[in-house]
């Protein structure tokens, strides 16, 4: 039995979660063994009771449970963003889930936004590192609001951080027959941080002969991702970076209801795993039955192919695509229905095959 907590978070996240939530719980019933435990976390309860993320919480997650599937984080109620600080990167750095994987494949042609280029031109995966960078939340501010106020944000990066990432990566492209894994960085700017990427890729890259490592740097990667995607299979770089470069690779596949990503300890496969989509809780369209839920149909493919069952990840996909295709989706993707409709029309077409 494997328990899946599911934190449906804040705003449109509540919205596609349901559907994600509905779908494991149709595999469940359908003799899956997985045990869901929905856990009442974002900002509504940080705003009724100030709890973010309670360490036996977090302790009964980290021991008990194989995956989270959560929603998004966000609320203008909470400008400081604390509730969401507390439980995101609780989880993704307090379960040292140091990979962060976002695939960019459109599934259909109409996605894709770039004149005269097909889907099958665009086909790669980010590498995002999950637990340094500048999101480590080590700074400070100083003369705070007088006309003198400092303010720093360190930007950590440690030889093991960045070396587990980086192999990550490059283990993918093996085990992917792709032939190439760009790192993309600001060395030229940042030179400490840029120094130690650089070496650790040309050392990494040694033991993987078959696989070409390509350096780039990030803001001429945001040109060619715009210009030719196809260039690119393996894309590893930093918190930051990887966050930015990940809303553009969004926008090559149809948009951010469309993109999926896992949070994992890539060294052991046995560990739990985190899975969102990339979107946020996007309070322009919460509450009004607008959000797109393939990205989190998508994502629960990859909670079932980290639980060993690759081939439910590949059958969603398929749904997905078809909803596409028929134009059973949502208005950003060029579609009239709303989250809960699309959900309902992928969960018969999965009823109707399992
Ligand atoms: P966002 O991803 O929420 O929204 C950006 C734009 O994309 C908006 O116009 C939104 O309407 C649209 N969009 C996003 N998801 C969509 C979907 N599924 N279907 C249709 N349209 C969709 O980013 P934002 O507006 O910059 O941030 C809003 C809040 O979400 C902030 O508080 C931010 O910190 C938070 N956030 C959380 C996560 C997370 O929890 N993983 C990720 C990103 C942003
Ligand atoms: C994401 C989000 C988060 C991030 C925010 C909400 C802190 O943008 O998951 O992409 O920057 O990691
Ligand atoms: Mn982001």
């Amino acid at each position: 039995m494997t328990r899946i907590a599911v934190i449906p978070g804040d705003g449109i996240g509540r919205e596609v979660t349901a559907i994600g939530r509905e779908i494991l719980a149709l595999y469940r019933d359908k003799g899956l063994p997985l045990d869901l435990w929905e856990l009442d976390l974002g900002a509504d309860r940080y705003l009724r009771d100030g709890v973010t993320m309670p360490r036996e919480v977090f302790q009964e997650i980290r021991n008990t449970c194989g995956a989270v599937l959560l929603g998004a984080l966000g609320d203008p109620r909470v400008p400081g963003n604390e509730h969401a600080r507390d439980i995101l990167f609780g989880l993704r750095l307090g379960l040292d889930l140091y990979a962060n994987v976002r695939p960019c494949r459109p599934l259909d042609d109409r996605l894709v936004p770039l004149k005269g280029r097909s889907a099958a031109a665009v086909d790669f995966v980010v590498f995002r590192e999950n637990t340094e960078g500048i999101y480590v939340g080590i700074g400070g501010n100083f003369r705070q609001g007088t006309p003198d106020e400092v303010a720093i944000n360190e930007d950590l990066n440690t030889r093991r951080g960045v070396e587990r990432i980086i192999r990550a990566a490059f283990e993918h492209a093996v085990a992917h027959g792709r032939k190439t894994v760009h790192m993309a960085d600001k060395s030229n700017a940042m030179r400490q941080a840029g120094g130690l990427w650089q070496r650790t890729f040309a050392d990494v890259s040694r033991a993987y002969p078959r696989v070409t490592p390509k350096h780039v740097y990030v803001d001429a990667l945001c040109l060619y991702l715009g210009q030719d995607p196809g260039r690119f299979e393996v894309i590893v770089t930093n918190n930051l970076f990887g966050d930015i470069v990940t809303d553009l690779a969004a926008g090559l596949q149809g948009g951010l209801g469309m993109a999926a990503s896992a949070s994992l300890h890539a060294q052991d496969p046995k560990r739990i795993g985190l899975f969102e989509p990339v979107h946020g809780s996007a309070p322009d369209i919460a509450g009004k039955d607008l959000a797109n839920p393939l990205a989190t149909v998508l994502t629960v493919g990859m909670l079932l192919s980290h639980l060993g069952h690759p081939q439910e990840e590949q059958r969603l996909e398929r749904l997905v695509q078809r909803a596409i295709r028929e134009e059973k989706c949502t208005r950003d993707v060029g579609g009239a229905l709303g989250c809960r409709a699309v959900g309902d029309y992928v969960l018969g077409l999965l009823r109707a095959e399992l």
